[in-house]
């Protein structure tokens, strides 16, 4: 029998390299496609190296539709995973419309050549955003989406209504939404990980560079939330453990296993965790300083957020496995890695 295909857009992007290796590893072929508008080659030459093989890779702009019908017109595959997208919050304030016109252009791309071409199923990368600050904790996929705060957020909530709406619409189309938590860490051979350029809005990424000492001091965004300790609560995902969602979501699809037309899960560890404890548990566990200081709330920032897993646990058979010292270990073994830091 031969192997089911999936084409993953964004593939030489953090989670999207991640999702490669696991779904070749699950035993899936795959296509990757990216622009480099946010990641690098060496991102494919690390899943290559981690794999032991090449794997069939075309650098295409989503945006660009016609190069695009080229990858439909050469590969046969049924499922598509569409992480290509922008995700700095901060940015898309300033920018909305970049933001605008890549996230739902390459999405509806994406889409109107699954429909043209008869290609089922579709995995998108939805983020714990939709929830905003929500009133009830931790959130399940009933409680009620907030209206978005950032032009980033709104794409993610538009993207999820489109997809929706052409499942209910098209007899042909398997919609599955995955809301990401915060994805942390890197894979434990540290030949992939997270690439962020210039200064890294995210807190681990910031906490490896303060470690390594390209940066002096870490900023703690506000240090008198409502909270244990006064900082804001997330939900810390691995990165592997994401990845591994990526393939039960696949699964699910490919085996016809799918309840509905269109399907949501929380991808999270259920376990929340603040910004202080994850900095001093990185220190304890890594054995390295990293300087911080308090200082104000930084905009939109919601006090706390954590996932109920219960859905993606019973239904998709997925859990988060990974301790958070062994992701924390992994996200500095990466930074290490990049930097050549024995
Ligand atoms: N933080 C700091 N200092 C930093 C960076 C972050 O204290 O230098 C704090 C933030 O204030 C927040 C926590 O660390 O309390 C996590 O911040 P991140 O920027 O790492 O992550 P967010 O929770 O803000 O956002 C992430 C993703 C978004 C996604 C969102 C969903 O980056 O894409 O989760 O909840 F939309």
């Amino acid at each position: 029998m031969s192997k089911e295909t999936v084409l993953i857009s964004g593939g030489a992007g953090y989670i999207g390299s991640h999702t490669t290796v696991a779904l070749v590893e699950a035993g899936f072929d795959v296509v990757v496609i990216d622009n480099f508008s946010n990641s690098e080659p060496s991102a494919i030459e690390g899943v290559e190296k981690i794999l032991g093989r090449k794997i069939d890779f075309m650098e295409v702009d989503t945006c660009d539709k016609e190069a695009l019908r080229k990858v439909f017109e050469k590969y046969q595959f049924n499922t598509v995973i569409h992480f290509a997208a922008y995700k700095a919050v901060g940015e898309s304030m300033t920018e909305p419309l970049k933001y605008y016109q890549n996230n739902l252009v390459s999405y509806m791309n994406i889409l109107e050549l699954m429909k043209e071409f008869g290609r089922p199923n579709i995995l998108f990368s939805s983020s714990a955003t939709v929830y905003g600050n929500a009133e009830v904790l931790p959130v399940t996929e009933q409680t009620p989406r907030q209206p978005a705060t950032s032009p980033y957020g709104n794409t993610k909530q538009i993207a999820e209504d489109i997809l929706s709406d052409c499942c209910r619409a098209y007899e042909g189309m398997w919609g599955i939404a995955l809301r990401y938590f915060n994805p942390i860490g890197a894979h434990p051979s540290a030949l992939i990980g997270e690439l962020p350029r210039g200064v890294p809005n995210n807190l681990v990424p910031f906490v490896t560079q303060t470690a390594a000492g390209i940066r002096e001091c870490l900023s703690v965004f506000g240090s008198d939330y409502d909270t244990p300790d006064g900082t804001c609560l997330r939900d810390y995902i691995d990165v592997v453990d994401l990845a591994k969602a990526h393939v039960a979501a696949v699964r699910r699809m490919t085996s016809g296993k799918m309840e509905r037309k269109y399907e949501i899960f929380n991808v999270g560890t259920g376990s929340p965790l603040s910004v202080l404890e994850l900095i001093t548990r990185f220190m304890d566990v890594n054995g390295v300083d990293v300087p911080y200081k308090m200082v104000g709330r930084r905009s939109g920032d919601v006090p706390a957020v954590w996932a109920d897993t219960t859905l993606a646990n019973n239904t998709l058979g997925w859990k988060a496995e990974r301790s958070i010292d062994d992701t924390l270990r992994s996200a500095w073994a990466w930074e290490k890695h990049l930097r050549g830091i024995q």
